[in-house]
């Protein structure tokens, strides 16, 4: 459990029996923050990849996926395809700038730290909208920003930490 401005946050790992839930979450947040930057048929693709019964089979054969609940409800959802690979990272409109996509970061480094202790470094594919919080948590920049099939994207790397995150970015948890 983490506090965060208050509010009680729990990360959890995600089951496919999440998958309705986390589809709506990651509809909803991909429409109003990261659609605005694809082309029209970049993001009927996206939904449809995105439904809750392909999810299901994307959480099942996850390397580490997790779920983030605020009074039981999920209100973030990370998805790591393979160890080396952030796949998705999504947080719930409501909680945007509360610090609960640090949180899932912070815990899904030591995650890998135990289960994956000889990954160093994790790469992923960001849209415009989420660079600065990308760069925020240790990303840096490995392309130019691109299109690839509609999808306006930069690669970006980051080295995994090797001290106490948990201090470091100063979280608390409860
Ligand atoms: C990108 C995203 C995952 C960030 O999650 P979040 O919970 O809002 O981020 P946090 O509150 O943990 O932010 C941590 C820090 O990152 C930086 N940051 C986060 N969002 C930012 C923004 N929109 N602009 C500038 N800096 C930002 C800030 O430094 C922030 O710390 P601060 O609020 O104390 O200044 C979230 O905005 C999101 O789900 N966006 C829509 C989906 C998406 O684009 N996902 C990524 C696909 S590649």
């Amino acid at each position: 459990m983490y506090l965060l401005n208050r509010m009680e946050l729990s990360i959890q790992t995600a089951k496919s029996d999440d998958a309705e839930e986390v589809s709506n979450l990651v509809l909803r947040s991909f429409a109003e923050f990261a659609s605005p930057h694809w082309e029209p048929e970049a993001c009927q693709w996206f939904q449809k990849m995105n439904c809750a019964s392909e999810l299901v089979g994307k959480i099942h054969n996850a390397a580490h996926s997790s779920i983030a609940l605020v009074n039981n409800a999920i209100v973030g959802f990370l998805l790591m395809p393979k160890p080396t690979l952030l796949g998705m990272l999504f947080i719930h409109p409501n909680e945007i700038r509360n610090g609960v996509g640090n949180a899932m970061w912070i815990h899904t480094c030591k995650a890998l730290r135990s289960e994956f202790p000889t990954v160093s470094t994790v790469e992923l594919n960001a849209t415009p909208n989420a660079i600065s919080f990308y760069t925020d948590i240790g990303f840096i920049p490995v392309s130019d920003m691109c299109l690839q099939n509609g999808c306006r994207v930069m690669r970006m790397s980051c080295r995994l930490p090797v001290k106490d995150i948990e201090a470091e970015c100063n979280l608390t948890s409860a």
